[in-house]
């Protein structure tokens, strides 16, 4: 039987995943991502050995690759990613002809948008955040995802919060995705091993360099203050982001997901709390709730799954 499959292309790891039509991940295989300054060679061999793992000898009826990076309109090249090496490559072809089966691409957080309108969390007007290496948006307006001119709407990441602020991947300052995501929560806690009393030291071997983000999310529910606080940090900022993006959007929901949504209130209660603070006339009006995203890390496998699927019913 042919399998349908998603591919995650994140900046800290490569996820493939066998989904069904009910959106359920059946098997999954994963590789770190090669980096960002490498051969796009060394992260598309990454990929394909991700897909032949989860494929596992069985033919592949079509894959779906939601990539951390800007996706032209027609879906056929990326043609900016911060935390990756393509710039302006036919991913989409090149891939399709390597692994001999339709190949579909999209943004990770439009997937990940994709997934939540079919099974979870985002109907209607949505506002889709990705909390991951980065900050992935999608506006899904009407139960449909808005791609813009470029189709490269829903950056959100890249706003710039902090004028002449950190230095960002995608060479400029200042943007969200420096104050509010996995890497800013590990930026967080690794200034503050050595100067502060936290098991975080510990579990990263004294290195901070090792220390990861599910290292922060352990130590935050074991009640370590300096996990704590990267979490209000972080969750502080979302919300003064999502308080922006509602001014301009008015959504119904805001669906967060992404590897750091895995903390759940520890994430969300402060993004809430300053959604409520900086919201422009928070009192007239109806705030949306901020929501978990049902399908968490795994949202944009999923996501890139509808799309594999809907390309070949048609
Ligand atoms: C990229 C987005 C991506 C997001 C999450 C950002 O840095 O610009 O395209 O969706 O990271 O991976
Ligand atoms: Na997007
Ligand atoms: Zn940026």
């Amino acid at each position: 039987e042919p399998v349908v499959l998603g591919v995650d292309v994140g900046g800290t790891k490569v996820l493939a995943a066998e989904v069904d039509t009910a959106g359920r991940v059946l098997a999954t295989a994963a590789r770190s991502t090669p980096g960002r300054r490498v051969e796009v060679g060394l992260l598309e061999a990454a990929l394909t050995e991700a897909v032949l793992e989860v494929a596992d000898g069985r033919p592949i009826a079509a894959v779906g690759l939601a990539a951390a990076g800007f996706v032209d309109r027609e879906g056929e090249r990326v043609m900016f990613a911060p935390h990756l090496p393509w710039r302006g490559e036919a991913v989409r072809d090149r891939l399709a002809e390597r692994w001999g089966t339709t190949v579909v691409l999209d943004n990770d957080a439009n997937c990940a948008a994709h997934a939540e309108i079919a099974h979870g969390e985002a109907g209607g007007d949505a506002l889709v955040i990705t909390l991951g290496t980065g900050i992935g948006g999608a506006v899904v307006i009407g139960g449909r995802v808005h791609r813009g001119r470029n189709g490269m709407a829903g950056e959100f990441g890249h706003m710039q919060v902090v004028p002449d602020g950190l230095p960002c991947e995608c060479g400029n300052r200042g943007c969200w995705e420096q104050y509010s995501s996995g890497n800013a929560l590990t930026r967080f806690a690794r200034e503050r091993i050595g100067h502060e009393r936290t098991s975080l030291e510990r579990m990263c071997g004294g290195i901070p360099e090792r220390l990861v983000g599910p290292m922060v999310t352990d130590a935050a529910r074991d009640g370590d203050a300096v996990a704590l606080q990267a979490f209000a940090s972080v969750g502080d900022w979302l919300g003064v982001g999502i308080a922006n993006l509602v001014a301009a959007f008015d959504p119904e929901v805001v669906v967060v997901g992404g590897g750091v949504s895995a903390a759940d209130a520890l994430l969300l209660d402060p993004a809430r709390a300053a959604l409520t603070r900086a919201l422009v006339g928070a009192s007239h009006r109806r705030v949306p709730p901020v929501r978990r995203a049902r399908f968490g890390p795994e949202a944009g496998v999923v996501g890139g799954a509808v799309l594999a699927r809907r390309a070949i019913v048609g």
